[in-house]
C-alpha cells in the first residue's frame, strides 16, 4: 500500500505515467467510468477548499466510486477533542482511500502512519500541496509539451505558499529549469526549500522583488495569493497583501507564449481582465486537476483499465 504525502514520493517516471494516464482519461472518459465501482473516497477537510475537495470528489464519482467525508473540522468529532489519529483509524473502516487537508504541517504524514488505507495529502498548512503540483505539471506539459528547459517565475507568498514548495521540488528534477523567485523580503522561500531542495540539485535560481524586471525572461509565471490565514499579525498581512498585481499593462513586455498559472483562489494578485488573455491557464489548471486526481486514485488503489 502506498500513500501520497510529498511530491517526492513519486519518481519522474511515475509522474509522467500519471500525466499520460490523465490525458487518456480526458480523451476517453467513458472507458474509466466504472473502474472504481464499489470503492469509497473519504475527503477529510480541516481547512476550507473549493477546488481540491470538489475535484477529488468529482474524480472518484467519474471513476464510478462513491464519496463521503466532511468539509470543515467543526462538523466532525474533532470539535469534541478527537485526535487526527483516532479520526483516521475510524475512517479506515468506512473508506478505501482518504484525502486529507489540515492546517498543521505534517498532519497528513501522521495520518498515513495511522492508516490502513492509502492517504493523500490535500494540503498541509504552509508546507506542501502535492496534488496541486500534479495539476500544475499536467498544465505545463499540455501548454509547453515539456517539463524541462523552462524559466519559471514564482511570485507572491513563497514562504507559506505550499503549492510553490511542492512545484519547486518537482520541477527541480528536470534539466534546464531556472527559477526566478519574486517576493517581498518577508515572504521569501523558506530555507528548508532553498537549501534542502534547490541547493541539492543542479538548478539555477535567483531572487528578486521586481516582477516587471523578471517578466520578459519567463516561460511560465506562477502567481500566488498572499494568504491572510497564515499571518499572526493582521497589520503585516495588510502591508504585504498587494505586493504584486498582474494586469494587462505588465504583460506587454512578455513572451508571446508565456503561460500564466495560479493555483487559485485569487484575491487581487491577477486582474480579472487578464482572464481573457489566451496565455491565462489558471482555469485550465482547475479543469486538469480532476483528471490528474482520477489518475492518482487509480494508481493508489491499484486499479487498471
Ligand atoms: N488550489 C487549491 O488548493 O484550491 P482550494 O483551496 O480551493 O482547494
Amino acid at each position: 500500500m502506498r500513500h501520497f504525502i510529498d511530491i517526492a514520493d513519486l519518481t519522474k517516471e511515475e509522474i509522467e505515467g500519471l500525466i499520460t494516464l490523465a490525458e487518456d482519461i480526458m480523451r476517453h472518459p467513458d472507458g474509466y467510468a466504472q473502474i472504481c465501482r464499489g470503492k469509497k473516497l473519504a475527503t477529510l477537510f480541516f481547512e476550507p477548499s473549493t477546488r481540491t475537495r470538489l475535484s477529488f470528489e468529482a474524480a472518484m464519482l467519474d471513476l464510478g466510486g462513491a464519496v463521503l467525508g466532511f468539509s470543515q473540522a467543526d462538523s466532525s468529532s474533532v470539535a469534541k477533542g478527537e485526535s487526527v489519529s483516532d479520526t483516521i483509524r475510524t475512517v479506515c473502516y468506512y473508506a478505501d482511500i482518504i484525502a486529507i487537508r489540515h492546517p498543521k504541517e505534517g498532519a497528513p504524514l501522521l495520518a498515513s502512519q495511522r492508516s490502513s488505507v492509502p492517504v493523500i495529502n490535500a494540503g498541509d498548512g504552509g508546507h506542501n500541496h502535492p496534488t496541486q503540483t500534479l495539476a500544475d505539471l499536467l498544465t505545463i506539459h499540455r501548454e509547453k509539451g515539456r517539463l524541462g528547459n523552462l524559466t519559471i517565475g514564482l511570485c507572491g507568498d513563497l514562504k507559506f505558499g505550499r503549492t510553490v514548495h511542492s512545484l519547486i521540488t518537482a520541477m527541480s528534477c528536470y534539466e534546464g529549469v531556472k527559477f526566478i523567485l519574486i517576493s517581498p523580503e518577508e515572504l521569501r522561500l523558506p530555507g528548508y526549500v532553498r537549501h534542502g531542495v534547490l541547493a541539492g540539485k543542479n538548478v539555477e535560481w535567483v531572487e528578486t522583488r521586481d516582477l516587471e524586471c523578471a517578466l520578459p525572461e519567463l516561460d511560465i509565471l506562477y502567481m500566488t495569493r498572499v494568504q491572510k490565514e497564515r499571518f499572526f499579525n493582521e497589520a503585516d498581512y495588510i502591508r504585504l497583501k498587494d505586493s504584486f498585481i498582474l494586469d494587462q499593462d505588465k504583460l506587454k513586455n512578455t513572451k508571446p507564449d508565456l503561460s500564466i498559472l495560479h493555483p487559485l483562489p485569487r484575491v487581487n494578485e491577477i486582474s480579472v481582465k487578464v482572464d481573457d488573455d489566451p496565455r491565462a491557464c489558471y482555469f485550465k489548471q482547475v479543469e486538469y486537476g480532476k483528471f490528474i486526481r482520477m489518475a492518482l486514485i487509480m494508481m493508489l488503489l491499484e486499479v487498471q483499465k
